[in-house]
């Protein structure tokens, strides 16, 4: 299909068209948007989970790293990192697994992140 006159435009310059989308903070709270500057997209409450599990696995010496599958942009796992960090927790790695290839069936790509 032939580029309209706009797409050339925009493409030379690489410039593109986003469109502003409002701020739901009831769909915020529970991560049932997109946002398109957050680094991570579950929400406040998923991220108060996460902190109350993390620290019920300080509070009751449960062993181990912390893993989170499918990061996204990563902004879990940077939290988890700062949960641990908050309590002094130096011995816990967090391990961070995504395909980045979002859409296609892909071999998972592991990184640490200490
Ligand atoms: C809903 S997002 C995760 C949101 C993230 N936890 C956050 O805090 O924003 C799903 C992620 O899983 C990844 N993913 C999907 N299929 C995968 C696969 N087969 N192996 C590894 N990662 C995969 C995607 O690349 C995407 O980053």
């Amino acid at each position: 299909m032939a580029l309209s006159v706009l797409d050339r435009f925009l493409n030379r310059r690489s410039l593109g068209i986003a469109r502003r989308v409002q701020l739901e903070p009831e769909k915020r709270a529970v991560g049932r948007d997109w946002p398109s500057r957050a680094h991570t997209m579950i929400g406040l409450r998923r991220l108060d989970n996460i902190q109350f599990c993390i620290e019920r696995i300080i509070e009751e010496r449960v062993p181990g790293d912390l893993l989170e599958a499918g990061v996204w942009r990563g902004g879990a796992s940077v939290f988890m990192r700062g949960v641990l960090q908050a309590y002094g927790v130096t011995d816990r790695t967090v391990w961070l697994a995504d395909s980045f290839k979002e859409g296609r069936s892909a071999r998972s790509t592991g990184l640490r992140c200490t």
